[in-house]
């Protein structure tokens, strides 16, 4: 029995919808804990590809459980449509339940996700324009619509009067031209998705707390990562939830000592997307080849993603505020055919060199990065273990797991599953229990 946490350990897009395809093989059940439809999973089986919003990646195996549990945010019309593309592929999401508690994305949370950034003018946050902001901050003033809301028509009435009342009278401030929310047009349309989804509808953190009296594999799945959380992320250059492991025990409704481990996902490399300081950015055509070769645009907006090199004062943050106990190493194989690769591992800031991770945003952005500069390799084979990667790649895995002071238990060098060290010789399943490279190695 294991209770396993995966979280992204960067801001976003590491990779973590592939490592949980593969730990989901011994799971009995997946579970999302936070964010909502900004978030873009892909995951390749064989040739097909499956982006997933909301649904845990998990669902590509026909025996799991997969929850989206109480700490989502949920867009009804999104959901829809990610639950009809997966039937009509031929995918079953009869495993599929949606807490009564999460919180629903309403039409005018988009909307005033748009408005909001619009009002930052320069400083905005460039967030996926999935009303994930407008929607918690409804969460915490107590004015959310929940999923439970959409079967009782009184409730949800009631409800969307109070919502609309104001919603409209702001958007019609900053969008004179706009046409308003009507009730007659959102009453029925929302009851009627309730409708739809109701059959997945079920008391979650139960199911996951009864799972675990019964001794089940539980994979917990982050979206975005440590450096977009709230409170330890960039501020105000974050997203409105916790993709943190201490967001599973909130957002999943268990204790933090049922969490056996921690698992981070991190990109060989670093990228960014959307506004905020980024202090190993490459402005140089390097930049642009990284994202070229690792198909770097977001999943769910398809804006190119900044990239970077990689971070190890930002992954030793994420590292510590997520008690990682190892870190799962993906798109190794991108740097390949670079010939020095520069990795950071202090700041300088105000002719001082430091080597924590400024969470205020104003600091990081005058933070310049100190590099060290480390032998790049040609090419990655398609090898199974560790000592047949070549050398600069090992010694740049050596370096990363000794600079924050956990091991690494995964290394991905291709989108594949089979791309994965280990998979092939010793079988899939239990990778979290795997070491690649030690902290003394
Ligand atoms: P929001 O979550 O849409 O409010 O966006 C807030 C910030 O988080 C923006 O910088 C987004 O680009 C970023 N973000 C949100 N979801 C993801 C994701 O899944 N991957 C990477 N960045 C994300």
């Amino acid at each position: 029995m294991a209770n396993i946490v995966i979280v992204g350990a960067q801001w976003g897009d590491e990779g973590k919808g592939k490592i949980t395809d593969l730990l989901a093989e011994e799971a009995d059940i997946v579970v999302r804990f936070q964010g909502g439809s900004n978030a873009g999973h892909t995951v390749k089986v064989g040739e097909e590809v499956f982006r997933l919003h909301h649904i845990p990646s998990g669902i590509l195996y026909p025996d799991k459980l997969c929850i989206i549990a109480d700490g989502m945010v949920v867009d009804p019309e999104v959901l829809k449509e990610e639950i009809e593309e997966l039937q009509k592929r031929g995918i079953s999401v009869d495993g599929l339940r949606i807490s009564e508690n999460a919180h629903i994305v309403m039409p005018y949370h988009r909307i005033l996700d748009g408005i909001w950034e619009e009002r930052m003018g320069k400083g905005r946050i460039g967030t996926t324009g999935r009303g994930i902001g407008p929607c918690y901050a409804d969460k915490s003033a107590r004015v959310g619509i929940r999923m439970s809301d959409l079967f009782n028509q009184e409730v949800l009435e009631e409800k969307l009067r109070i919502n609309l009342e104001e919603k409209n009278l702001l958007i019609s401030y900053y969008r004179p031209q706009a046409e308003k929310l009507k009730m007659e047009e959102l009453l029925p349309r929302y009851l009627e998705l309730g409708e739809f989804l109701r059959p997945y509808v079920a008391n979650t953190s139960l199911i996951i707390r009864q799972a675990m009296k019964e001794g089940k594999n539980i994979l917990f799945e982050g979206a975005q990562g440590a450096l977009l959380d709230i409170n330890y992320g960039t501020y105000p250059f974050v997203t409105s939830s916790h993709p943190i492991a201490g967001g599973v025990c909130v957002g999943a409704g268990i204790g933090p000592k049922e969490i056996d481990k921690v698992i981070g996902v991190c990109k060989a490399y670093t990228t960014r997307v959307g506004g905020g300081p980024f202090p190993t950015e490459i402005k140089e055509e390097i930049g642009n080849l990284l994202r070229e070769r690792g198909d770097e645009y977001g999943t769910t907006t398809g804006r190119p993603r900044r990239c970077g090199w990689l971070d190890l004062v930002a992954l030793r943050h994420s590292v510590e505020i997520n008690g990682m106990d190892s870190l799962a190493i993906t798109k190794l194989d991108v740097l390949s055919g670079i010939p020095k690769l520069k990795v950071c591992v202090a700041y300088k800031f105000e002719g001082k060199e430091i080597q924590q991770f400024p969470t205020d945003a104003n600091i990081l952005s005058r933070c310049q990065p100190v590099y060290i500069e480390m032998e790049g390799w040609e090419k990655i084979e398609d090898v199974d273990d560790f000592s047949s990667l070549p050398k600069g790649a090992q010694e740049y895995l050596r370096k990363i797991s000794s600079y924050v002071g956990i091991p690494i238990s995964i290394v991905s060098i291709g989108a594949r599953r089979e791309q994965t060290l280990g998979w092939k010789s010793k079988g899939r399943g239990y990778f979290w229990d795997r070491i690649v490279v030690d902290t003394v190695d």
